[in-house]
């Protein structure tokens, strides 16, 4: 088997298990994943691994990923096309982590914007693992030699990394095109989806303040509370999108009814050009409920079986397994390891 006879088109996309999955994971990944299972192979894996780069409580951890998955088959993921598997199950993972921390250098690392913002002032007493964080990445895609990676545009940073890892690995051991070039996919009209309490921070799980965003969760009455209580500034709504600049808080709540309606900005703008905010938000509010409602509704119904949850992350570790084992064995072979 020659090397690049491995190459065939493959997703890898992941979530971690941690706090609450809201409208940015659901709009910036999970939402462009779905069309992808009808165009190649996908993996859709829920990233326990790097959960543990901060602290997180064992029994909560089990119980996120089980949500994590559930949230995939309810967004529309079927667990027989895609593999739906957590990362802990399939030692690849780890062992070609240790194999790209060798090839990656600490000044690339120390590019990483995502570290220092969530390392924070204490950077010294910050894991090990939160700095390693962007290599375990990298090993999550080459582990299957990904070509496609979807994700939302705060991991645009990471992708680049670990592009550079792996041609630094086909350069280092004199493999040309052993590693594919990744490719970033960020798709959809919000990429970037904002916290509702202020326009210039992303939507977040780590974000204190459960206002800030909308969980899938949520309740009807929830969602509709948060909208209603959205920032907004004084200003009527404008009559063109360029108006929207400099109006982070409108240009968010116009990009999510854009992504949740399938219209162009232009068109919502042109239908609320000059109103108050007030309309359009409970307009934006049914929107959001007719697509949450039913995930929400689908991943509690999920979420009372664990068992056939746990099934079917079983089999996809399985399945991810025979994927890694021919790409390990050569990964080993080319770095010297005996075999
Ligand atoms: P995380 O919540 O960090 O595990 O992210 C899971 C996926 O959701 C990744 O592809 C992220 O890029 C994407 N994502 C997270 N937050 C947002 C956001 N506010 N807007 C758009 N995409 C997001
Ligand atoms: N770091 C990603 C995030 O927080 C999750 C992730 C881990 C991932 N491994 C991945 C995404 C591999 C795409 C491919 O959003």
């Amino acid at each position: 088997m020659t090397d690049k006879a491995l190459h065939k088109p493959l997703v890898f996309s992941g979530v971690q298990p941690t706090g609450n999955l809201h409208l940015g994971n659901y709009l910036g990944a999970i939402k462009n994943w779905v069309p992808m299972q009808d165009e190649m192979p996908c993996l859709f894996c829920v990233v326990d691994m790097h959960a543990i780069t901060v602290w997180v409580d064992p029994a909560e951890l089990r119980e996120k990923t089980r949500e994590i998955a559930a949230a995939y088959i309810a967004c529309g993921i079927d667990a027989e096309r895609a593999i739906i598997f957590p990362q802990s199950r399939v030692s690849a993972h780890a062992e070609l982590a240790w194999i790209l921390n060798c090839v990656a250098r600490v000044g690339w690392l120390n590019r990483m914007t995502q570290f220092k913002e969530k390392a924070g002032k204490n950077r010294e007493n910050a894991s090990v693992g939160l700095y390693a964080y962007p290599v375990l990445m990298a090993a999550d895609i080459l582990a299957y030699r990904a070509t496609h990676v979807p994700v939302g545009e705060d991991q645009k940073q990471h992708l680049e990394l670990a592009r550079d890892i792996a041609q630094k690995f086909n350069n280092d051991y004199g493999v040309e095109d052993f590693f594919p070039q990744p490719e970033p996919l960020i798709l959809g009209p919000t990429p970037r989806v904002m916290s509702l309490r202020d326009g210039t921070a992303k939507m977040s799980k780590s974000d204190p303040s459960e206002f800030s965003r909308i969980n899938l969760s949520d309740s009807n009455d929830d969602i509709l509370q948060k909208i209603r209580k959205a920032k907004t500034d004084p200003e009527p709504l404008p009559d063109t999108p360029e108006g929207l600049e400099a109006r982070p808080e409108a240009a968010n709540l116009i990009g999510i009814f854009a992504a949740l309606s399938g219209r162009s900005r232009e068109s919502i703008v042109g239908q609320y050009a000059g109103a108050q905010f007030s309309g359009f938000k409970s307009e934006l509010a049914d929107l959001t409920i007719a697509t949450i409602g039913p995930i929400r509704d689908r991943m509690q119904r999920l979420l009372k079986d664990k068992a056939a949850l746990d099934q079917i992350l079983e089999r996809g570790a399985d399945r991810a397994r025979e994927i890694t084992r021919p790409v390990m064995a050569r990964i080993r072979e080319i770095v010297g390891f005996l075999g």
